[in-house]
């Protein structure tokens, strides 16, 4: 694996995106984090949050090991997937939204690398999770390649891996969110904490809970299996200008 300068981390439904090459294993503080090299892609380096054989839980995942990893290989910018259900009517299953707000509804995740060790105390600023320049390198390329992008969005992550009552969809809807998930945190925060520069693409794959009457996880496969094919060239473009303004 060359130094990658751009890391793609995909979820639930997105294992054929890209042909792996390579897999090399990062030794971190937190533990190793798997790392794939992509077929003609050089500068990318691949990570499928759930594993490559989709094994692990959102609550089981090794965030810290992942973004610390991505950091020591000299990843800049990330851009995530994340499956997402909808809170919204505009925001209708096979949607893309990219969040630019984020609610941490998680219980038992470490959200930080900065636990006070050799006496330091760091405090990050995250009023602006999500990176401006990935956000909008991403609408660029949905302009380009004519997909329809929503680029507004308060992304609320709950610990999983059971899907949500409907009491908790309407709090939710009251604290203003617009889109549920269950990986996008602490993710997000720890890219924000190493400088990395992370945005995501939230595809909606169900209404949530007591919006629609049940939600079913071949259903949510269902429908990320079939954004792939936007969601790969979208990247894929998205990659392309942020080059173009390096
Ligand atoms: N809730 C939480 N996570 C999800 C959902 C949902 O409705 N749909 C896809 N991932």
């Amino acid at each position: 694996m060359h130094s990658p300068k751009f890391a793609i981390i995909t979820g639930t439904g997105m294992l054929k995106l890209f042909e792996l090459e390579e897999r090399k294993d990062i030794e971190t503080p937190y533990g190793s984090s798997s790392l794939y090299s992509v077929k003609d892609l050089e500068h990318i380096c691949y990570l499928p949050r759930h594993g490559a054989n989709y094994t692990l839980p959102p609550h089981k995942i090794n965030y810290r090991a992942n973004i610390y990893a991505l950091n020591k290989v000299g990843v800049k910018y990330v851009i995530a997937t994340n499956a997402v259900g909808s809170l919204r009517k505009t925001y209708s299953p096979g949607s893309f939204v990219l969040p630019d707000q984020t609610l941490d509804f998680t219980k038992s995740r470490v959200c930080t690398f900065f636990e006070g060790e050799d006496g330091k105390v760091v405090f990050t600023d995250v009023s602006e999770p999500y990176s401006r320049k990935v956000r909008s390198a991403i609408i660029d390329a949905g302009k380009r390649l004519q997909i329809k992008i929503y680029d507004k969005g308060t992304y609320v992550c709950t610990e999983g891996p059971r899907y949500e009552t409907s009491a908790e969809i309407r709090a939710f809807k009251k604290l203003g969110a617009d889109l549920v998930g269950m990986t996008g945190v602490p993710e997000v925060f720890l890219a924000k904490e190493l400088g990395i520069e992370y945005a995501t693409i939230a595809i909606v794959t169900n209404y949530a809970a007591g919006i629609t009457k049940q939600i079913s996880h071949s259903l949510v496969m269902d429908v990320m299996i079939k954004s792939q094919e936007k969601v790969k060239p979208l990247i894929l473009e998205s990659i392309r200008v942020l080059q173009e303004g390096e």
